[in-house]
């Protein structure tokens, strides 16, 4: 039996048309397109250039999911804003619209902010969520959402595949690459890059702090990545998208100088400290930038980047759903066997 690396790296265990994530030269292609060039379309826009189903009206369907969503809302109490996502997804209705899941996420994540919001129907799907959830910069939130749309076989995304492969509907599996969204190594890596942000602003010696930080083994936030061994294309997306919108915020544009100073100072610490290995900086490092400048708090930015990353799950779960073919691996047993005297 051929045994693969344990984090499965180097593996391909699909042919896909919906993206290409180049590491070596630091290109993201969506269905033939840089991603750089698609980010002046609408979200609903992005559905229908990834989707090879057709994308039914999104502004209904935030109409017809806020009832149940409302109804759900006091299970939300006590729960990660990413959880009360997965809850509110398994909870509803069942639909075969997968426009619905769409909307239910984005509602969901208004809802939990301001319960009694409405949605306008004839609004686009971004402008009419950033109002429910009383954001400043819907523009803002749309570049983040385009941003992280889509992004090859990373581990939601692979999750989701393996559900719906098993025939579970999109529902499971868009519940499942929910919970893997969830761990800091993968969606939930940019409320720590504030908190490092802070630590450093308050820092006598940032460097320093970098160094020791690594000297205990702990890794950089908004560092590193699977693929890309150049820096990751979406960082200078979103420092963009920061750097349009710092010019109506001075505070923002000051957090924002900083941040590019730490991440200069930060890559060259990490270069030192690992020569043999290329960690630069990640889509999460400029990301919690955004996010904070447009109005989330942090807890919730996890879940603000499924309610993005739902439009590449749901492109997957349609290929994956065509191909038919039950993903199931083996693994190789290394534990004893019985004593068969
Ligand atoms: N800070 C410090 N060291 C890091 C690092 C980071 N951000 N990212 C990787 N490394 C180190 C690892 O500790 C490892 O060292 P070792 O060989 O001594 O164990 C080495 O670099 C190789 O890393 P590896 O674990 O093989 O990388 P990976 O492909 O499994 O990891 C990430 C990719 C994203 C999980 C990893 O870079 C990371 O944890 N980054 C921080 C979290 C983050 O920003 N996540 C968002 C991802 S978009």
């Amino acid at each position: 039996m051929q045994v693969v690396a344990s984090g499965l790296e180097g593996v391909c265990v699909a042919d896909s048309r919906i993206s290409l994530v180049d590491g070596q030269a630091g290109r993201l292609i969506l269905r033939g397109v840089h991603l750089h060039d698609l980010g002046d379309k609408s979200f609903e826009e992005l559905a229908r250039f990834l989707w090879e189903v057709p994308l039914e009206n999104l502004g209904e369907a935030r109409l017809r999911v806020a009832p149940a969503l409302r109804e759900l809302l006091p299970l939300a109490h006590g729960l990660a804003p990413i959880e009360w996502l997965r809850l509110a997804l398994d909870r509803l209705p069942d639909t075969k619209n997968p426009a619905d899941w769409v909307a239910a996420l984005g509602v969901a994540l208004a809802l939990r902010r301001h319960p009694a919001a409405e949605p306008d129907p004839q609004a686009d799907h971004v402008s009419d969520v950033a109002r429910m959830a009383g954001l400043k910069w819907p523009d803002g939130l749309r570049r983040y959402w385009i941003c992280v749309a889509e992004h090859g076989m990373n581990a939601s995304t692979f999750t989701a595949r393996v559900v719906a492969s098993t025939r579970a509907g999109q529902r499971a599996a868009l519940s499942a690459a929910l919970g893997a969204l969830q761990g800091p190594l993968h969606g939930g890596a940019p409320g720590p890059v504030l908190d490092m942000l802070d630590e450093l602003q308050q820092a006598p010696d940032p460097e320093d702090w970098f160094r020791h930080k690594l000297a205990r083994g702990e890794r950089l936030m908004g560092f590193g990545h699977r693929i890309y061994r150049v820096r990751d294309p979406r960082a200078e997306v979103l420092r963009v998208a920061c750097q349009k919108l710092a010019e109506q915020s001075s505070e923002l544009a000051e957090r924002l100088r900083f941040a590019e100073r730490m991440e200069k100072l930060a890559t060259a610490v990490l270069a030192a400290h690992k020569p043999g290995r290329v960690l630069q900086t990640n889509v999460e490092y400029y990301t919690a930038l955004l996010l904070e400048a447009i109005g989330f708090e942090r807890e919730e930015f996890t879940a603000v980047f499924a309610c993005g990353r739902v439009l590449g799950w749901l492109a997957h779960i349609f290929e994956q759903e065509k191909e038919g073919r039950l993903i199931r691996p083996e693994v190789r047993y290394v534990g004893p066997l019985p004593d068969e005297r």
